[in-house]
């Protein structure tokens, strides 16, 4: 559904993505976790049409997005990490201004936002101003708009930044309800807990360069299954055992106080690019 094939990308002094490679598949939800500046806005937005690469080919659900033409841009549906919605316009008239723009008719319209804002748990919201939604209805209401022509894959760059935990699952469990619908899902994020909850795939992202794809699970595995964290000078200090009674007998034979937790993503980023994502 999403080819890319040694896709670069450089601006003036900074190679914001190296040689990038990634297949996903129909149905997936792909997330791409990264720390601040890893590349992942640059990449939804090349994927997207929005910025051009410099080398190398991409391909949504067929359809190359360097040839000219909205067959690419018909493809997908954008939730952009800003907040890009008019403020002085109600809700549905943000969502009828996308709609013209992909040519939808008056008809077509007006049953499909109907549809997408009882999706959202909107549907009381119609008239409101977007500058009087709260944070969560914003993201809410880019999701719908991004999903207004129906695409074959949704984009989300970063999609709860900024939101508080309650709002944040609310979001989680609206995108794993868009997957079961049949859509295609490629998300950025800087959230551990985001990726390990909703991506069938990740891909690590740093410096431009991705650094593995693979489950969470699998990834996770790797460190093993227990990770104890000591507090060394100013710095943690964390060791990983796969059984748990191992990890209970080791910090008993220890003076140090220990923090006993299940191993995460952030464990796996941190042993194979030396940093963390958060
Ligand atoms: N329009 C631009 N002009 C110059 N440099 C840019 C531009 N956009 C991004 N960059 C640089 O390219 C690199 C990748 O940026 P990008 O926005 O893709 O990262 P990101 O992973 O989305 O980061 P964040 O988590 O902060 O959103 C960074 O070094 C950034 O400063
Ligand atoms: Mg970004």
């Amino acid at each position: 559904m999403i080819q890319v094939l040694n896709l670069n990308k450089t601006y003036k002094s900074t190679q914001a993505l190296k040689d990038v490679n990634l297949q996903v598949d129909k149905g997936e939800l792909f997330a791409f976790l990264g720390p601040n500046g890893a590349g992942k806005t640059t990449t939804i937005r090349i994927l997207t049409g929005l910025t051009k690469l410099d080398s190398g080919t991409v391909r949504l659900n067929g359809f190359d997005v360097n040839t000219p033409g909205i067959d690419s841009r018909r493809q997908c549906g954008l939730v952009p990490q800003s907040i890009n919605l008019d403020r002085e316009l109600s809700v549905v008239e943000n969502l009828n201004i996308h709609g013209r723009l992909f040519r939808m008719n008056k008809e077509q319209r007006m049953s499909r936002i109907e549809e997408l804002l009882d999706y959202v748990e909107m549907g009381d919201r119609k008239a409101t101003l977007v500058k009087n939604l709260s944070g969560g209805m914003k993201r809410r209401l880019m999701i719908a708009r991004a999903l207004l022509h129906s695409p074959a894959i949704l984009f989300l760059d970063e999609p709860t930044v900024g939101l508080d935990a309650g709002m944040r699952r609310k979001i989680w469990a609206l995108i794993k309800k868009i997957q079961q619908n049949g859509t295609t899902i490629f998300l950025t994020t800087h959230y551990i807990e985001e990726a390990e909850f909703l991506a069938g795939r990740v891909a690590f992202i740093d410096k431009g360069a991705i650094v593995v794809v693979d489950t969470p699970e699998s990834l996770m595995k790797q460190q093993g299954t227990w990770a104890l964290d000591r507090l060394k000078e100013d710095d943690m200090e964390t060791l990983y055992f796969n059984d748990r009674k191992e990890a209970n007998d080791y910090i008993a034979a220890q003076k140090d106080s220990f923090t006993l937790r299940r191993v995460n993503l952030e464990d796996s980023f941190l042993a194979l690019t030396g940093k963390k994502v958060q």
